[in-house]
């Protein structure tokens, strides 16, 4: 991170591209006769309710009121159609496709590399530990030139383990790219796992997280990415202008003004991952629960494809992980409601016995 230089890692055409300049990015002050951006001037055709006008493409109310929720300023946040938009945007800010490349570390989330493929940016992929810890020695060793981005996923998707800070500082202070570290599951580790507040001490740090977990918002698709202001107005420079949605902005204002639902199904949630890991424990055939720091675990199980396609019958729908790298017969499960978790442990008491 010593050599950071933000404006070398961005692609030259979206450096020196003006962005598009919407009606409401150009209007700042009082006014109630809007005819600039050709809206219906009567109002919306639903039911109830008044979507006529376009939303605020900077998202400003919301953008300040989360900024005092996370200790970062307003200007440190980018808010996107699911924080897989802003995974889409970072590859087209920086990578030149078919040039730069980008690095991942599988057992991970799958929306990195459909991305980097679709925007033709070539992909290397280091597996992590078997205990799934950061490769950091080779990271460091095998790590190819023209590397932008290295996406660290923590708590890891499937895996549901944190990445342990200190290899996380590591890569920060050794690359000269970009560090993506994708917090979606971070409301359920421990306090102090986040990265969000160390965007003042890395210019290279882009934290990601989102409202579809914790929050419990995901119908309403809205994510968030950290940064230092100079790599969120790349973002913001190349994004749709209108990205997120009225309805959404609404809500999402809605939650974060109460954070303490949040908070009280976060802690309703963890109750519950304690008893599913317990109960998992009492089955004959399931011979590792990896330990997890997110709303899921990993579950090493006997003949996982067969238990995966029974309990569809049964209508209960997990995720089979068992095609994938360092998973081998795992499946993840998401921790449900009471109901929901007693349900599946019963029914895997009856598969397996
Ligand atoms: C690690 C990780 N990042 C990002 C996402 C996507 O989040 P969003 O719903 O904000 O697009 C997911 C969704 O499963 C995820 O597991």
């Amino acid at each position: 991170m010593k050599n950071f230089n933000l404006n070398a890692l961005i692609r030259p055409n979206v450096l020196e591209m003006a962005p598009y300049s919407s009606a409401r990015d150009e209007f700042e002050g009082e006014a109630n006769i809007f005819l600039d951006a050709n809206e219906n001037s009567i109002g919306s055709s639903t039911i109830e309710g008044d979507y006529n006008r376009y939303p605020d493409p900077r998202q400003t109310p919301l953008r300040n009121e989360l900024a005092k929720i996370k200790g970062i300023h307003p200007d440190q946040i980018f808010f996107g159609n699911g924080s897989d938009e802003a995974i889409d945007l970072i590859f087209r800010a920086f990578c030149i496709p078919k040039v730069d490349r980008v690095l991942i570390l599988p057992p991970t989330y799958g929306m990195y590399k459909v991305q980097a493929n679709i925007n033709e940016t070539p992909v290397d992929e280091i597996l992590l530990n078997s205990d799934y810890s950061l490769p950091v020695d080779r990271i460091k060793n095998e790590i190819k030139p023209n590397t932008k981005i290295i996406f660290i996923c923590s708590p890891n998707n499937p895996t549901g383990n944190l990445m342990a800070k200190a290899d996380v500082f590591e890569l920060l202070n050794w690359f000269n790219g970009i560090v993506v570290v994708d917090e979606a599951y971070i409301d359920f580790a421990p306090q102090g796992s986040s990265f969000a507040q160390e965007i003042n001490n890395y210019p290279n740090l882009m934290v990601m997280q989102t409202f579809s977990k914790a929050w419990g918002l995901a119908g309403l698709r809205l994510g968030m990415a950290y940064a230092q202001k100079q790599m969120i107005d790349i973002l913001c420079k190349i994004k749709y202008p209108y990205n997120v949605n009225l309805l959404t902005q609404e809500k999402a204002m809605e939650a974060v003004l109460n954070p303490a639902k949040k908070d009280e199904m976060v802690a309703e949630l963890l109750s519950q991952r304690t008893w599913l890991k317990q109960q998992l424990a009492t089955i004959k055939t399931v011979s590792k629960i990896y330990p997890t720091d997110a709303n899921f675990f990993l579950v090493k199980i006997d003949n996982a494809t067969e238990i995966y396609k029974t309990l569809i019958d049964k209508g209960i729908v997990v995720r089979n992980r068992s095609n994938v790298a360092l998973c081998d017969s795992s499946l993840r499960i998401t921790v449900g409601t009471e109901e929901e978790n007693k349900k599946l442990i019963e029914e895997l008491l009856l598969i397996t016995k």
